[in-house]
């Protein structure tokens, strides 16, 4: 299980998702979203941003994505069946973040995490930096697929 709010996906997501499938089986891109909280885009967009980018690499039959809204991720990992959270991490702040959340996740179900370092190349981009330097009219190409880039193009210039 590949989980987060891929609002929206980035290249770092992707190799994460990448990785993951290489080391199981079966990897469920699990987009988790606030149905009272409006993101950036539409749970819709996010995930056919998800599965094209997927598809373009080659990673379609070992990947799948599906949205929850509202949920605890060891509840969605109990009804599906994953056995492991798979998370990449860019350095220590993301070590810090998401530390807690694995200890309670084991604490909750048992669920266990595994923690990837990122992909040095990628240590820097995440969806909300990418959003702020798209947002003030920066290049983000190549941090996320290109069709993203013109989403957030269309979507994020000349609003507040
Ligand atoms: O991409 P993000 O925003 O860092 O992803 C965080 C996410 C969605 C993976 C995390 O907030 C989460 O697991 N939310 C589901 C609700 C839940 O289980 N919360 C308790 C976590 S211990």
């Amino acid at each position: 299980m590949c989980p987060g709010s891929y609002d929206p996906v980035t290249a770092g997501h992707l190799d994460v998702v990448e990785r993951a499938a290489a080391l199981h089986d079966e990897v469920v891109v699990a987009i988790l979203h606030n149905p009272g909280k409006a993101g950036t885009f539409t749970v819709e967009e996010r995930i056919g941003f998800v599965e094209r980018a997927v598809a373009a690499r080659g990673l379609e039959g070992g990947v799948r994505v599906e949205a929850f809204a509202a949920r605890l991720l060891v509840d969605v990992c109990r009804e599906l069946g994953a056995d492991v959270v798979v998370k990449g991490v860019r350095g220590p702040g993301d070590v810090t973040y998401e530390w807690p959340m694995a200890r309670m996740n084991r604490h909750l179900t048992g669920l266990e995490t595994v923690f990837l370092p990122c992909d040095p190349a990628l240590e820097h981009v995440s969806s909300s930096l990418v959003k702020e330097v798209a947002r003030w009219g920066g290049d983000v190409s190549g941090l996320v697929p290109d069709e993203v880039r013109d989403a957030l193009v269309a979507r994020l210039r000349g609003s507040d």
